[in-house]
């Protein structure tokens, strides 16, 4: 071979690899500019669709815990709502909820729902609210939620019966307060769900009531 044969076949070595070099850089840029949008590369899988958390708690309940969310009226404008184990018992797009006290039975081994009713504490018998409270069997938890006005009608009689279901301010519940609770007849102390706001004209979100209230938590399920 000649030199100058030698410089040709060298040089076409050259220009070759460069190409190839040049092209592959090329198709690895243009692969990573058009890449496909997220939603149409990536379907939902089950890994990322959300989990429903029962009654919408912010976070789930361990086993043998029952989840439940209580929401106290807003005003006398929104009524309140109780849900249990992702089952909405009481709530104003059911219907059945009233001005006073709103009241769930539940029991505490099943999770299943016994009874529900509004009782009117503006201007309805108390004696109703009584035989009620009274009735409740043991290992049945009580959800309450009040709207409007919880307590012009309370009395001696309802307070000693909701403080022996665990309630820390049914002693001093009043006109308009704001009040949700979870208790039992059963209960060895003093309930932890619970939550209270004066009716305090000075402070009241809305004119003439207080804020609403939130209630959830997970209540161990009571295994014989
Ligand atoms: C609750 O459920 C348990 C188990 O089914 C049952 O034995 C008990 O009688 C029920 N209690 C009420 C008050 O319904």
């Amino acid at each position: 071979m000649r030199p100058s044969g030698l410089f040709r076949l060298l040089a076409f070595i050259f220009v070759l690899i460069t190409s190839l070099v040049f092209i592959r850089s090329y198709i690895s840029l243009s692969t990573k500019t058009i890449r496909l949008p997220r939603w149409l590369a990536d379907p939902p899988s089950k890994k990322t669709r959300v989990v429903k958390v029962k009654c919408d708690l912010s976070k789930p309940c361990p086993d043998n815990f029952f989840a439940f969310k209580i929401l106290s009226g807003a005003a006398n404008v929104v009524g309140p709502s109780i849900c249990f184990e992702d089952h909405m018992i009481m709530s104003p797009v059911k219907d059945n909820v009233g001005r006073g006290l709103n009241i769930a039975l539940v029991n505490g081994t099943t999770g299943k729902v016994l009874s529900q009713a509004s009782f009117d504490m503006y201007s309805g018998d108390p004696a109703l609210l009584v035989k009620f409270l009274k009735a409740v069997p043991e290992d049945v938890l009580v959800l309450v939620a009040s709207y409007d006005d919880p307590g012009t009608k309370m009395n001696d009689e309802l307070r000693t019966l909701f403080s022996n279901l665990g309630s820390s301010y049914a002693k001093q519940l009043g006109f308009r307060d704001s009040w949700v609770f979870l208790g039992a007849r059963d209960i060895s102390n003093k309930s932890p769900f619970e939550q209270y706001l004066k009716n305090t004209p000075d402070t009241n979100k809305y004119e003439g009531w207080p804020e609403l209230l939130e209630l959830e938590g997970c209540v161990p399920r009571k295994v014989f």
